[in-house]
């Protein structure tokens, strides 16, 4: 298994942002993630190229839907050979049980983690839509149906690492964006943690986009990044 905790954001409008970036990084050295936008555009090649160049790809695509259906679209990303994909745990256990059973009848299961609340979210927000109580509160909840429902992980924020560590075990895969070198920009997150912190908090995993993908060279940056952590 890779070592690297570090997957990179490849948030680029196509495929050819997307490869020309590619092209310059290891497998051994970070994983990919696709997202809403690449996936939409460039769709199942985009990913189908990257699984092929040796690199494990985290399918950011945040499925929400009856079980069923869920279950099916979680097939389909582990037939394009993902090593890793997500769903929101709010569309509620059945969903959630639903579509790690599905992934269990494979010969090889892909990872299967939940968005808990999305981080855009404040309380008031959440009151809108009928949650009640704070956004910690709900994404503790969450994160424990997702547990109870046999998925391997959650999204969260660095802030929420130490916390759901310590409620979850160490197995429990906890995929932090908001990650920022020290010396980066902020970009539009507000709330980050250095890639050494976050680890430090819990995190199994960083989800890091701009730091890398902005940088003049991407390939110097990420092993900054590699160093700080091997460093800290
Ligand atoms: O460029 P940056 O490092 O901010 O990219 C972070 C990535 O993580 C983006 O793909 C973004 O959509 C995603 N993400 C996030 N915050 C969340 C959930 C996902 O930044 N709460």
């Amino acid at each position: 298994m890779n070592p690297s905790p570090v997957i990179v954001a490849l948030d680029f409008p196509d495929q050819a942002g997307a490869l020309a970036l590619v092209e310059r990084l290891d497998p051994s050295l970070c994983r990919l993630k696709v997202g809403k936008e690449l996936f939409t555009r460039a769709g199942p090649p985009v990913v189908e190229v990257l699984v092929k160049r040796g690199f494990e790809v985290f399918l950011d695509l945040k499925f929400h839907d009856i079980p069923n259906t869920v279950a099916a679209a979680c097939d389909a990303a582990a037939d394009l050979g993902v090593w890793m994909m997500n769903l929101h745990a709010s569309g509620g256990r059945r969903m959630m049980e639903a579509a790690r059973e599905r992934l269990e009848a494979r010969s090889h299961r892909p990872l299967l983690i939940a968005v808990t609340i999305l981080t855009s979210l404040g309380e008031a927000d959440l009151a809108e839509v009928g949650f009640r109580g704070t956004p910690a509160e709900n994404v503790r909840r969450l994160a424990a149906l997702a547990a109870d429902s046999g998925l391997d992980g959650v999204v969260c924020s660095p802030l929420e690492a130490a916390e759901l560590r310590a409620e979850r075990g160490e197995e429990f895969l906890l995929v932090t964006p908001g990650v920022r070198p020290a010396s980066a920009a902020l970009d539009d997150q507000k709330r980050v943690m250095t890639p050494a912190d976050a680890l430090a908090a819990g995190a199994s995993h960083l989800v890091i986009g701009r730091p890398v993908t902005a940088a003049e060279d991407p390939v110097a940056a990420l092993q900054a990044i590699l160093e700080s952590i091997v460093n800290s």
